[in-house]
């Protein structure tokens, strides 16, 4: 299904064709949903369209990983069960006991409990950085660094990291750069023309787009990384499904005009949000006043559909508003057309309590979806009381 005349098109364009070949069996414009584990051979090794076995490599997926591969402007595409299946993968791929990896003071909490929990016990030692400060980063690395992680907007902080910036610093460092851009999907940000090295996704959020998949996701500009990479997918063998594939690559077509409807709905809930006087504060790189507004404003197209907010009255003030929340869906996760609201203390980073990690317990967190903002603005405001 290889087909690399997309190279030239927009976004938009890219989103809906790349790895979309017509099905060459029946002409069907979507690729099928290739429900099938083996393939029969015309006689021993005698593969009819390279494919073997499924772990190996399932045409649905591949079409998925063709399709990640052009939007992200990588060479190599790679499909995982979930986000975090593709984070292990990536690591063990690049890391060896001995190594050492900077995290970013502000991540997703399971990422975290990858490195804290599951890595550092095949001796893989870790420093925490503000990724968003060069000299931050630049003290927290050792000779053994191999790994710099940004995660931008950070999850739940909104924090903006310069991509270029740390790209930089990994080269001089002789580390490679991964940023997961889950939050801001490769409609809003690329980062490996900004000089990132590996991209992450959880396809669960944005890119699958309707809260009815979990999936990950590398995409590498570098194709021999992308071949080793492709060689450990197989090897430690958490792939994505064909169905799971088929329903992220269905997502990806109207990531576009969902993403453009997000921002624009965040947009104006931040306005209501910060002139209403329970609110304390509000994160979210849009507005002027935060940190990383200039850089955001440099390498995204918009600032995207996440938002989160501090209110008067610490934890069970906080509490309160997601629980009256009626057309914010109480729940984990994010990037979905329906809209989400969570206390990240209590629920997505329960598990980095006690970390540098932690976040503040007073702190909501908006997964702003593509409803008619007015409803979802009355909703926030009976729920804020
Ligand atoms: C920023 C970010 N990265 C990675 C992940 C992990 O992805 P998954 O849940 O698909 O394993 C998540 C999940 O919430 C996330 O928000």
């Amino acid at each position: 299904m290889s087909d690399d005349s997309h190279e030239h098109q927009s976004f938009e364009t890219r989103a809906i064709h790349a790895g979309n070949t017509a099905d060459p069996l029946t002409g069907a414009v979507v690729p099928p949903i290739y429900q099938v584990s083996t393939y029969k051979q015309d006689g021993v090794g005698g593969l009819r369209g390279g494919y073997e076995y499924s772990r190996s490599a399932n045409p649905t997926r591949t079409a998925l990983e063709e399709n990640l591969a052009a939007l992200e402007g990588g060479t190599r595409g790679l499909a995982f069960a979930s986000g975090l299946a593709a984070e292990d993968c990536l690591l063990r791929t690049l890391l060896a006991p001995g190594d050492h990896v900077v995290i970013p003071n502000d991540a997703y909490g399971g990422t975290f409990r990858l490195f804290a929990k599951v890595v550092s016990r095949w001796g893989v030692e870790w420093s925490v950085a503000d990724t968003s400060d060069a000299d931050s980063v630049r003290a927290a690395l050792t000779p053994k660094t191999k790994v710099i992680w940004v995660e931008t907007p950070s999850n739940p902080l909104l924090g903006i990291t310069d991509i270029a910036m740390v790209a930089d610093i990994a080269r001089t460092a002789g580390a490679k750069l991964v940023v997961d851009n889950t939050f801001a999907s490769p409609y809003l940000q690329q980062p490996l023309a900004l000089g990132a090295d590996v991209v992450v996704h959880s396809l669960t959020k944005y890119m699958g787009g309707h809260s009815d998949v979990v999936g990950g996701a590398l995409v590498t500009a570098d194709a021999a990384l992308g071949e080793e990479l492709a060689y450990h997918q197989n090897a430690m063998g958490a792939v994505a499904g064909p169905f799971d594939s088929w329903i992220v690559l269905r997502g990806i077509k109207t990531l576009a005009v969902r993403m453009d409807r997000h921002a624009e709905n965040a947009a104006k809930i931040v306005e209501v949000l910060r002139r209403h006087p329970k609110v304390t504060k509000v994160l979210y790189p849009g507005l002027p006043e935060h940190p990383g507004h200039e850089i955001a404003a440099k390498q995204m197209r918009n600032f995207g559909g996440m938002i989160s907010f501090q209110v008067e009255g610490g934890e069970e003030a906080a509490v309160a508003v997601c629980d009256r929340a009626k057309l914010f869906t109480l729940g984990e996760s994010l990037g979905g057309v329906e809209s989400l609201i969570e206390h990240p203390g209590r629920m997505t980073h329960a598990s980095v309590a006690g970390s540098a990690l932690e976040v503040p317990a007073d702190l909501i967190r908006l997964s702003v979806g593509i409803e008619n903002a007015d409803d979802l603005i009355a909703d926030l405001t009976q729920a804020l009381g």
